[in-house]
């Protein structure tokens, strides 16, 4: 399974690639979590990302690329992989393609999860994160059975810098207008799949699993 998960910031591409991950036992590539990783160790591209991070921007395609270039390199994503959060543009959904045709890889489905914007902004302020493993929680759509602790691993919970308010509708008005004419892309090329994101987590994780493994059975 070659699997890339798109859709605007809070619609569930995380909480969706978790289980997938535990299912398809195939890597999880999530850009905004390996920008996190470098802003957290303090590194150069840490630093060059979070200036765009933090003001709900999108990172320069120059870099995006080159760090998705390196990770898809390793050997493990031959058999499959996750990408979420990637591509955010044409110019990276070209680089991609060009990629893949390297590898010798197809996308197996390009899944798309909608949910309007009203719901959005609840969504991304209610998440909380897990500091030790990564899984992730909504204060109530998905709350731990402790509050402040994963159910997990036991680690403590965090808020990401940038899921305030007023930087979500940033990133909201980065995914309309950057992001979201990769629909149009990915239809042309007969691989995309669109999912009703604002159903339950389990019936969202119902209906991409059907989708996929209809798709994988051509
Ligand atoms: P990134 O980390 O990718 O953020 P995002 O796209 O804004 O998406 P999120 O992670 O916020 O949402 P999600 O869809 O994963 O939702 P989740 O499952 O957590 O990127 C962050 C930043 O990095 C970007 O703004 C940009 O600056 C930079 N960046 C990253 N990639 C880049 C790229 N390719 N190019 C340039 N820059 C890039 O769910 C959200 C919440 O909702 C959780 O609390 C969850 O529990 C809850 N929830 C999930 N599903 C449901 C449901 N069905 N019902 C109710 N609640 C639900
Ligand atoms: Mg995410
Ligand atoms: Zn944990």
């Amino acid at each position: 399974m070659h699997i890339l998960l798109m859709g605007p910031p809070g619609a569930g591409k995380g909480t969706q690639a978790e289980r997938l991950v535990d299912e398809y036992k195939i890597p999880h590539i999530s850009t905004g979590d390996m920008f996190r990783a470098a802003v957290k160790q303090g590194t150069e591209l840490g630093k060059e990302a979070k200036r765009y991070m933090d003001a709900g921007g999108l990172v320069p395609d120059v870099v995006t690329i080159g760090i998705v270039r390196e990770g898809l390199s390793k050997p493990e994503c031959r058999k499959g992989f996750i990408l979420d959060g990637f591509p955010r543009t044409t110019e990276q959904a070209e680089a991609l393609d060009d990629i893949l045709k390297d590898a010798g890889i197809r996308l197996t489905a390009v899944v798309n999860i909608e949910v309007p914007d009203s719901d959005l902004v609840d969504r991304v302020t209610g998440r909380r994160i897990c500091k030790s493993c990564g899984a992730t929680y909504h204060v109530t759509f998905n709350p731990p059975k402790v509050e402040g602790v994963c159910d997990k691993c036991g680690g403590s919970l965090y808020q990401r810098d940038d899921d305030k308010e007023a930087t979500v509708k940033n990133r909201l008005k980065a995914y309309h207008s950057q992001t979201e004419p990769l629909i149009g892309y990915y239809k042309k090329q007969g691989v995309y799949m669109e999912i009703d994101g604002t159903q339950a987590i389990d019936k969202v994780y119902a209906d991409v699993k059907t989708g996929l493994e209809e798709r994988a059975g051509r």
